[in-house]
């Protein structure tokens, strides 16, 4: 693949997207094609724009990524102010909003909001179940989110790893590590694949549910989650050093590569679902190469190219058949799925252009950490 020309490609798309969006926070394209502003600002998916363009700023230095990634960053203050709408999620939205400005600039006002957004993630947490609260209200049908956990905050304990390294208080590390440690124990299957979510009564803490959430049912594969444990498990590595993370994201890295394979490197939205119909979801394979090119920064030499060369094996597949660089059309990655019983598939998402840009970029050694 030519790295550099998608960079370029993209790069212009984006910066077509931003002057077309203006200070528009997008998530999926309506029915015209065009990206459309968020219809609530506490939405998880909020930080992925600003994302993009804090990633594209970094590589290219053009202004105007900086100016629109800011502008997303100024309009979450709504959320942080109304904070008791904010869940596990907290990370996606902060960590690649005023996370990333205080990475880049040190920008004080993005440090602080940083570590507002790091507190509410951390009063979260249930010190008897040790796990970091999902939801609050009735996401999980039939049960009490109060004792539920799901792999997506995974990929949200970077806001917390990044409060200690600010703060130099180990009590956010010591929270992240513990929902990761309770979520490999009870979440993680022996032969890498992992459930979407899991119910613990709280007043006993005995496991009571396994819910199949956004993937087929109770006990298949949700891909998507599975990218979040290869690539969440991977950043609790870089950043604890703890061993068991980095074998736990390779064990789940090897359990999707050889599902995606069956499927020619485009990841199904649920690896256990019926034959028919087939439903994709691309997102997860982006997320994935990401997390595998995280891995391989973490391995032995003669383990690096398994993980290399499977991101570049997702990424092809990607760029042959779902990427859209037309720079008079909104979206980078079609092929996504938001779950598997969404009435749509197979749709722009705006996390699935963030993830396929940073790959890229990661490619190209261009990228900045984010997580
Ligand atoms: N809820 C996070 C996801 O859809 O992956």
């Amino acid at each position: 693949m030519d790295y550099n020309l998608i960079l370029e490609e993209i790069t212009a798309k984006v910066k077509a997207e931003a002057k077309r969006l203006g200070t528009a926070i997008p998530y999926i394209p309506a029915e015209d094609g065009r990206y459309r502003d968020a219809e609530s600002i506490y939405w998880w998916t909020n930080g992925f724009w600003a994302g993009l363009l804090w990633q594209l700023y970094h590589a290219t230095g053009e202004e105007l990524f900086r100016a629109a990634a800011e502008s997303s960053e100024e309009r979450l203050d709504a959320a942080l102010d109304g904070f008791e709408n904010i869940d596990h999620d907290a990370g996606f939205l902060w960590l690649h909003t005023s996370g990333a400005n205080y990475r880049l600039t040190g920008n004080k006002r993005s440090e602080r909001r940083t570590l507002h957004a790091a507190a509410t993630l951390a009063g979260r947490y249930n010190p008897e179940l040790e796990i970091i609260r999902a939801w609050d209200g009735q996401w999980i049908k039939g049960f009490d989110t109060a004792g539920a956990a799901i792999v997506d905050t995974l990929m949200n304990l970077p806001l917390l790893y990044l409060a200690s390294e600010i703060t130099n208080d180990p009590r956010f590390k010591k929270i992240a590590m513990r929902h990761a440690d309770t979520m490999l124990k009870y979440m993680v299957r022996p032969d890498g694949s992992s459930n979407h979510q899991i119910v613990f009564d709280i007043n006993t803490g005995e496991l009571i549910a396994e819910p199949g959430g956004q993937g087929y049912e109770s006990g298949s594969s949700w891909s998507r989650g599975l990218s979040w444990a290869v690539y969440g498990y991977a950043l609790s590595y870089r950043h604890t050093g703890r061993e068991h993370y980095l074998n736990v994201a390779k064990r789940s890295a090897a359990y999707f590569m050889a599902n995606t394979a069956l499927t020619g490197y485009v990841p199904l939205a649920d690896f256990r679902a019926p034959k028919e119909p087939v439903y994709y979801d691309t997102t997860a394979g982006a997320a994935a190469a990401c997390g595998l090119l995280e891995i391989a920064g973490h391995v032995k030499e003669n383990e690096k190219a398994f993980y290399i060369e499977s991101a570049e094996k997702l990424l092809e597949a990607m760029d042959e058949k779902w990427c859209d660089y037309n720079p008079e059309t909104d979206g980078i990655l079609s092929g996504g799925s938001v779950s598997y019983h969404a009435p749509n598939h197979h749709e722009k998402i705006i996390y699935g252009d963030y993830f396929y840009t940073e790959a890229v970029l990661r490619f190209l050694r261009k990228d900045f950490l984010i997580w």
